[in-house]
């Protein structure tokens, strides 16, 4: 008899090339996206048991690569008291326990390195927490931007950085990239969206700047640029260095895709940026966003377009949460792999649930021996 062989794109193992070596070989397309989660009584930025289990459940749930929360690469970059960080030690040896567990889970591990700039020291996004910025009183600190005042209405006025303050933070994120390095991690994601420091200084929105660092697009990439050649220079040649973005501020005026292509395939062509993840918004105030089923492919499909022939995997991301609606996004060249967020949360097993809906072999599934019995 005939075997009938399953083709899905989404279980088509993927490379995130590096510049050197043959890359990241992912088991899928299917990544978690960051997500912090805002449990750090400590406030001391080292992740915990908790992290563990939710990380952990995604790579035992059959994810290619596993991405942890934005990752502070200093302590005044964390977006809220409650985040994890990468400048300390003890920070360190707990990022070491988690992706060890990843890996024996069969996933890649990825680090997203963030500063959140002006949007630092926020309430952690639970329920019954406050908006804004945390007073000093009770655990805040004063943050940075690229120009005095507050980046969105409600929190606090930032202090613009100076070219000193600037230099220092292209510097903490290449010491969280050598840490993410030692702790094992495979590959790195530059926050560059949402609104956080890298977006404020992209952004015509926040970034007001009149020195060498603000103005045309060559001085409001300049920051991004800065950290992904600081953060390349010492990220072993053999591991991919991607960048998450929000493609569009949907705002006329504001940061938008054709601005976002340039951008990214200068990354690539100048500082080996391999990955982007396609995300949208974080700095448009009251922006009508069209949150709907797949609402950012579109975008990630138009990178897609203008960075053809580039080595830069697209990821596309944002309510994609149905297998066939991965399956489709990919089959049909709008983005290369997903990430999966919230689906993700309601069901860590998303991945070998979407193979199974895909009609993968039961022997070939991304899940644990033990959970053979399970049925998938
Ligand atoms: C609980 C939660 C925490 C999040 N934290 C982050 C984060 O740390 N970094 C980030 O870039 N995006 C963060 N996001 C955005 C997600 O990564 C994702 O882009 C968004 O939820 C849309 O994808 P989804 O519809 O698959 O959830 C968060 C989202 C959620 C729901």
């Amino acid at each position: 008899m005939e075997r009938v062989v399953t083709m899905s794109v989404l279980f088509t193992p993927i490379t995130l090339p590096a510049p050197e070596g043959p890359g990241l070989v992912l088991r899928n397309r299917a990544i978690v996206a960051p997500m912090c989660q805002y449990v750090i009584d400590a406030e001391d930025g080292v992740p915990r048991d908790w992290h563990l289990q939710h990380l952990g459940s995604f790579a035992a749930g059959g994810f290619g690569m596993v991405t942890t929360e934005a990752t502070g690469v200093e302590a005044r970059g964390r977006i809220s008291p409650r985040d994890v960080g990468l400048y300390d030690d003890e920070q360190q040896r707990a990022h070491e326990r988690l992706v060890t567990f990843l890996h024996s889970q069969g996933a890649a591990a990825a680090v997203q390195l963030a500063h959140a700039g002006g949007k630092a020291s926020t309430f952690p996004w639970l329920p019954g927490q406050p908006d804004g910025t945390v007073p000093a009183a009770d655990g805040g600190w004063s943050t940075v931007s690229a120009v005095d005042g507050p980046v969105l209405p409600g929190l606090s006025a930032a202090a613009g950085l100076s070219r000193e303050g600037i230099a220092e933070v292209v510097a903490a994120f290449a010491a969280a990239a050598r840490r993410a390095d030692a702790a094992g991690y495979d590959a790195i994601q530059l926050h560059g969206a949402h609104g956080y420091l890298i977006h404020q200084f992209l952004s015509p929105l926040t970034n007001t700047r009149t020195d060498e660092y603000g103005g045309d697009e060559e001085g409001r990439t300049r920051l991004a640029r800065e950290v992904a050649a600081a953060v390349r220079a010492v990220w072993p040649a053999h591991k991919p260095l991607g960048i998450r973005i929000s493609a569009t501020d949907w705002v006329d005026g504001g940061w938008d895709v054709p601005a976002s292509a340039r951008l990214i395939r200068r990354l690539a062509e100048e500082h080996g940026v391999t990955w982007v993840d396609v995300s949208s918004g974080g700095l448009g105030g009251g922006a009508a966003i069209p949150v709907g089923p797949g609402y950012q492919v579109p975008l990630a499909a138009e990178l897609t377009r203008q960075l053809a022939g580039t080595p830069v995997v697209v990821s596309a991301v944002g309510l994609v949460e149905e297998a066939l609606q991965a399956e489709t996004i990919l089959a049909t060249g709008q983005a290369h792999a997903v990430s999966i967020g919230r689906a993700a949360l309601r069901d860590p097993h998303w991945a070998t649930s979407a193979a199974a809906r895909l009609g993968i072999d039961r022997t070939e599934l991304p899940r644990p021996p033990q959970y053979w019995r399970a049925g998938w």
